[in-house]
């Protein structure tokens, strides 16, 4: 192996990372850098080691020279810089003032909407149901309560510019509103999507490569549609955390929650600011302490476009079709045996998302829900049907009719 290996330097017989891996001294020395404006020229400011950008003194239709330079800043900040970025006057008020106004008043209506509707359950990865108000996918429901101020909110050409930087031309972008009002606590401190979200157990099985891969695949970042004072917790941050290889492993554990509490900053934000980071970064939501103040994100998840396959596949008549010859395995094995593993793995999506979280949303006990591979397996224990199991994995599929939005 010659020295210009794309991969990070590791022992090769290891393919999952291992206890002696997870280094808090290590995450130490990774999350002691400093950032120096000599790195970032074209950044404002840097407030405690995060780089501000000042877009409000560009013009909306700035050179392609100039957006390719900011593009190469923010390129190397979210990867071996700091982790995370302000765009300061994203949403310029003296431009999108009025869409601002008119976005957070249609993100009220649908909260008030889904507050009124039979049957909406309002879960949330990290607080108790109801305790902030929460719009899952706010991008489509946005689109279609409001359509005028959908399209000026997303003609932002910054938001273009961020996602292509870190993610290329082709992504995909999804949105969710996150209020937390007066009082609200804080997050514990966590990454993000994928890796993120699944369960500790289910993570250690990623190998080191697609550990660190996953965080190339998506940008995380957030919109303020409110100002955020300090008080009202704007989200707190580890810069240069990101680094830290096995860090989708070492987030879960009291040192490094420990550590994360004693060293996180946070960056003021005023209305129409944006924060953008590697889901990587150890972050976490703060705490309201203001009595006035319910702090409104439209949070945006940007996913790379190769995170697909090359061919669309249908589980549902696959699993109609051989059902009974899974049923018959699952009979003659004695119950799941390890080769019917391997198969039900073949046929159907292991991984849950995407997935319509309205319809099947997480809860602070379990972070993802139940994939097409896990539905298989409850049918064959509990000696489903075709019929059954097909209804079951069209109703997962089917996604929830949203109520219509009146008035
Ligand atoms: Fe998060």
């Amino acid at each position: 192996m010659n020295g210009n290996s794309i991969y990070p330097a590791r022992n090769r017989s290891k393919r999952l990372f291992s206890e002696q891996d997870i280094s808090l001294d290590a995450f130490k020395k990774l999350c002691s850098q400093e950032t120096s404006s000599e790195t970032y020229p074209l950044a404002s400011s840097i407030e405690k080691n995060v780089p501000i950008y000042d877009l409000s003194k560009y013009a909306l239709n700035t050179s392609a020279s100039t957006i390719s330079e900011l593009q190469d800043e923010w390129y190397e900040i979210l990867s071996t810089g700091p982790g995370v970025l302000i765009l300061k006057g994203m949403y310029d008020v003296s431009i999108y003032g009025d869409v601002l106004d008119s976005t957070t008043s249609t993100f009220q209506r649908i909260i008030d909407h889904e507050r009124l509707s039979p049957g909406v359950k309002k879960g949330d990865h990290f607080a108790n149901s109801g305790a902030n108000d929460r719009i899952w996918n706010s991008f489509s429901k946005h689109a279609l309560a409001d359509p005028e101020s959908f399209v000026k909110y997303y003609d932002n050409p910054w938001l273009a510019h961020i996602c292509e930087a870190w993610l290329g031309p082709a992504y995909r972008v999804t949105a969710q509103v996150n209020i937390v009002k007066p009082g609200g606590a804080p997050q514990q401190s966590h990454r993000d999507y994928h890796l993120g979200f699944q369960s500790g157990e289910s993570c250690s099985r990623y190998p080191q490569n697609i550990q660190v891969a996953s965080q190339l695949l998506t940008l995380q970042g957030a919109v303020a549609h409110t100002d955020m004072p300090f008080d009202s917790g704007p989200t707190r941050l580890l810069p240069f955390s990101q680094q830290f290889e096995p860090g989708f492993l070492a987030y879960r554990l009291p040192e490094f929650q420990a550590y994360f509490l004693s060293q996180w900053v946070t960056v003021s934000l005023n209305r129409g600011d944006g924060v953008f980071f590697n889901p990587a970064l150890f972050h976490a939501a703060g705490e309201n302490k203001t009595t006035d103040i319910n702090r409104t994100a439209n949070l945006l998840q940007i996913s790379s476009a190769f995170g697909k396959p090359m061919e669309s596949i249908n589980t549902i008549p696959i699993v109609a079709r051989c059902w009974d010859l899974l049923a018959a395995k699952y009979k003659d094995d004695g119950g799941l045996s390890l080769s019917l593993t391997y198969l039900i793995q073949t046929i159907a999506d292991g991984y849950p998302f995407p997935t319509d979280l309205d319809h099947r949303p997480p809860a602070p006990s379990g972070m993802a829900p139940e994939s097409e591979q896990e539905i298989i397996i409850r049918g064959l224990k509990d000696h489903w049907t075709r019929d059954q199991v097909v209804s079951e994995l069209q109703t997962m599929k089917a996604g929830w009719e949203y109520p219509p939005l009146t008035g």
